[in-house]
């Protein structure tokens, strides 16, 4: 899709730091739009975007190691208000004709910021601030017409500005919660300093994302693939808000799916967006593809490629369909053009329609983060049942079960699944987790008693996690007596399970689904 035109933009140069989210994160909870580009962006190229400032990410690499990522020299030449944070303060030192040296020590962690300047950044937070650093090296000395405006006992240049020009550094990192006022020296650059008014909401969003569609798409026809998630239903509610009826959405029932959810999702569908949809069971389809298939790529493969097929063949009978709207988000986004991301899983999506259908792509929420997403969700008049609800992975319920997938461990997984979160829900605790679901460990089984029977069943693994956006997650500490009560019922109700386990692990190094 084209880019929408943003007002005011912010654009992050990311050099690699593992915080650069972060950064744009907190850029947009200024309510403020802003996009991450990679450093090799040229100072022409960033020009005609005609961005309101610049920030400079931290990164890994040393300034002086070989091959260190360097800034196109034009960018301080714009005009425009350039920050640079960590790495991007050292870079900016050392393109400008400052010292940058290894430090004695390397600082990590909390430190002591001592303001001894004044400066626009620091107006009226005080002299004496506790900020959050990692870094190896330092900058000695700032580039000519540079003050330094904050030290530490081990930095000299915490901070430097130089406001004729409008640059401006920092070593250390204003974008983590450990920096307690580094959300307000963002939004002081981004308002004192780049002058941008904060106008950046979920209902310009849909104002601008609405045109424009309406200028992409004209009179053709839309298709939209909808699972019932937050998403879909978004990109759904945007091209119809935009288009109307030229919008038609195609639901796949591929078998892989919780208990009541193909009815839920076209039932929701038609009382909140009363949108076209097309639903299809493919479900037996689906399961007789992935009979005798235990490794987990090939499971996703199968179910990946068989979801192209089955929309595909839908999807040639609607009239006139040109487009294609995809719930694609701004992770995606990162993760597949900027970062140097390892295959740890193929993830099923229906990022190869384009090229088997021809059918031009239109990605709304390209540029937009999940909570992002919840807020237009939101503003779209969506119901919370869709707007709070947790992620669900495309291909279903077939990696959660560890092993083959077949009818009857479906049967198992579902019903231990709906309990868990019945009474997960029942507990006030749906809405405090990121996601939470059972698993089945088919390959498993131990033995237990049941009345005076011995059993040799399989467990179920109970998973809840907090996250803020599934990059990493933490296990959610549920309360005991939740999870007892959880584990008794499921036990009790769901025959063919003999234990119950909750699966402590964070991401890394696990992850949050088992396959
Ligand atoms: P992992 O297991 O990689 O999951 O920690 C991170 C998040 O992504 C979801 N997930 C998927 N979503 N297609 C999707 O649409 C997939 O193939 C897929 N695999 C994992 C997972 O539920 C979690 O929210």
């Amino acid at each position: 899709m084209q880019d929408q035109p943003h007002q005011e933009l912010i654009i992050v140069l990311d050099f690699g730091a593992q915080y650069t989210q972060l950064i744009a994160r907190r850029v947009r909870e200024c309510s403020v739009y802003c996009e991450i580009l990679p450093f090799t962006t040229s100072a022409c190229d960033l020009a005609a975007r005609g961005p309101k400032g610049i920030i400079l990410s931290g990164g890994p690499a040393s300034v002086y190691a070989e091959g260190a990522p360097v800034a196109d020299p034009g960018v301080y030449e714009l005009g425009v208000p350039v920050l640079g944070i960590c790495y991007g303060h050292q870079l900016m030192a050392k393109q400008l004709g400052g010292k940058v040296v290894p430090s004695e020590r390397r600082e990590y962690g909390r430190a002591e910021l001592q303001v001894v300047a004044p400066d626009v950044l620091f107006q009226g937070l005080g002299n004496r601030l506790t900020c959050w650093m990692s870094h190896g090296d330092t900058v000695l000395e700032p580039p000519p017409g540079f003050t330094v405006t904050a030290v530490t006992s081990t930095t000299p240049t915490a901070a430097m500005s130089n406001p004729a020009r409008r640059l401006y550094g920092v070593q250390f990192h204003p974008e983590v919660v450990h920096t307690p006022f580094g959300l307000e020296l963002i939004r002081r650059f981004l308002v004192e300093i780049c002058g941008c008014s904060q106008s950046w909401t979920p209902g310009s969003f849909v104002e601008e994302a609405v045109r424009a569609i309406r200028d992409q798409v004209g009179t053709a026809g839309v298709v939209c693939g909808v699972s019932g998630g937050v998403d879909s239903c978004t990109v759904a509610a945007l091209v119809h808000r935009a288009v109307g009826d030229q919008l038609t959405c195609i639901f796949v029932d591929h078998g892989l799916l919780r208990v009541g959810e193909a009815e839920q999702v076209q039932r929701d569908f038609a009382a909140a967006l009363g949108i076209n949809l097309i639903s299809v069971d493919a479900s037996e389809r689906f399961l007789k593809r992935l009979q005798g298939v235990v490794d987990p790529e090939r499971k996703r493969r199968i179910i990946g490629e068989e979801f192209i097929r089955v929309f595909e063949e839908v999807a040639d009978n609607v009239a006139d369909a040109s487009f294609l709207a995809q719930g694609t988000l701004y992770p995606d986004v990162i993760e597949s053009g900027v970062g140097v991301a390892a295959n740890i899983k193929t993830h099923h999506n229906v990022g190869g329609l384009p090229d088997v259908m021809r059918l031009q792509v239109i990605e709304p929420l390209r540029y937009l983060f999940k909570d992002e997403v919840r807020a237009v969700a939101k503003e779209l008049g969506l119901p919370d049942s869709i707007v709070g609800r947790h992620p669900f992975p495309g291909p279903g319920l077939a990696i959660r079960i560890t092993g083959e997938v077949t009818a009857e461990r479906l049967a198992i997984l579902r019903a231990a699944d709906a309990i868990f979160l019945e009474e997960l829900r029942a507990a006030g605790w749906y809405a405090k987790v990121w996601q939470a679901f059972a698993v089945l460990a088919a390959g498993v089984r131990s033995v237990g008693v049941m009345g005076d029977h011995r059993t040799y069943a399989h467990p179920i693994i109970l998973r809840a996690v907090t996250s803020e956006d599934a990059m990493t997650a933490q296990s959610a500490r549920l309360p005991y007596e939740l999870l007892e009560r959880v584990a008794s019922r499921i036990v009790n109700e769901v025959p063919g399970v003999n234990r119950v386990l909750y699966d402590i692990s964070s991401k890394p190094p696990a992850t949050i689904e088992w396959e």
